[in-house]
């Protein structure tokens, strides 16, 4: 049986203009930020408190969060990949933060500039001082299914690597499709291995990239396996700047389009948010990749 319910975690402030070759004004950004709350999305992930170096885009994530309600009723979690994050997003205000873990040696030195081992001791600390500060901590796991250049990736070492972020303390785990190679007996068989590891499907969530078009079935395979979050960005943008095989997101209007014909309740306005999508697309001055988006626009 398919649930009922479903959260949609809104990613495309973070994970959708971080890959922008462009830098999106602070504006732009914090008004999209406020049409999806408006739209009715129940969390939406703001920026992230990268080094401004590593990702240009969102260097004003200081700017951004200090005109957002971060103490609102709609969680605006940002990215936190060390202390250093950590110390600023708390300066900042910030409630809710997401680590972000790789399941493979290249993509863990390609993004973070660790190995697998060595970045559990980046997020230690992270994740204790922000359960101490009453910070909620969700951990991504990326490469979860294949890895640009290490190929396919195994589960056992997914489930490895998401079993140590539970035990430093993390509520929630996104497991990552980064460059969307996954397809739906893989997502089956994922959820299956935490399952066998004692990880419920409550405790994960999924996020797919649409690289291949696969994002769609994948959502609906999860959905049969009792995952009930899903990760979408608004009218399908994003991507990893560390992974150049990355394109963009489940565009959140395909994932509410599907949920409304299953009768799965979702919370979100699908009209308003498309109306969010198309305003972001003029700022980016190109079209949507999100087929909804262009069908309903
Ligand atoms: P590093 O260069 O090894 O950092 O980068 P470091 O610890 O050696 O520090 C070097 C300098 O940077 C120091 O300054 C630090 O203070 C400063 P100095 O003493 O030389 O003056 N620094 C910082 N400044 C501001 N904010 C910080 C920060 N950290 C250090 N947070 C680091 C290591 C992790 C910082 C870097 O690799 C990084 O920022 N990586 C982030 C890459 C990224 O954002 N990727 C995209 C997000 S992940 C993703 O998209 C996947 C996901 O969507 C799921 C999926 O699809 O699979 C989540
Ligand atoms: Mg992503």
């Amino acid at each position: 049986a398919l649930p009922e319910r479903v959260t949609i975690y809104e990613v495309g402030p973070r994970d959708g203009l971080q890959n922008e070759s462009g830098i999106v004004p602070v504006d732009a950004k914090v008004a999209f930020i406020h049409d999806l709350m408006a739209a009715g999305l129940p969390v939406v992930e703001a920026t992230s408190f990268v080094h401004p170096k590593w990702v240009p885009q969102l260097a004003d994530a200081g700017e951004v969060v200090a005109r957002l309600p971060m103490d609102g009723a709609v969680p605006l979690p940002v990215l936190v990949p060390n202390e250093r994050g950590l110390d600023r997003a708390l300066e900042a205000g910030v409630r809710h933060i997401a680590i972000f873990a790789s399941a493979t040696e290249t993509f863990a030195r390609k993004n973070l500039n660790s190995s697998v081992e060595d970045q559990f001791a980046m997020f230690a600390p992270v994740v204790a001082r922000a359960l101490d500060a009453g910070v909620d901590v969700r951990a991504y796991v990326s490469m979860c299914f294949g890895d640009p250049w290490e190929g396919p990736v195994d589960p056992a070492q997914v489930v490895r690597v998401g079993s140590r972020l539970l035990d430093l303390g993390a509520t929630q785990l996104s497991i990552g499709d980064t460059i969307g190679v996954g397809t739906a007996a893989h997502v089956a068989r994922l959820v299956a291995e935490f399952a066998a590891a004692g990880v419920a499907p409550d405790l994960l969530a999924m996020h797919f990239h649409d690289t291949y078009g696969q994002a769609l079935a994948n959502a609906l395979a999860a959905l049969r396996c009792g995952i009930t979050t899903f990760d979408a960005s608004a009218g399908g943008l994003g991507g990893c700047p560390y992974a150049e095989s990355a394109t963009g997101n489940l565009a959140t209007e395909d994932l509410v389009w599907m949920l409304n014909g299953l009768g799965i309740e979702h919370g979100v306005d699908l009209p308003a948010l498309v109306r969010a999508s198309v305003t972001m697309a003029q700022v980016l001055g190109r079209e949507s990749p999100s087929a909804v988006v262009r069908a309903l626009a």
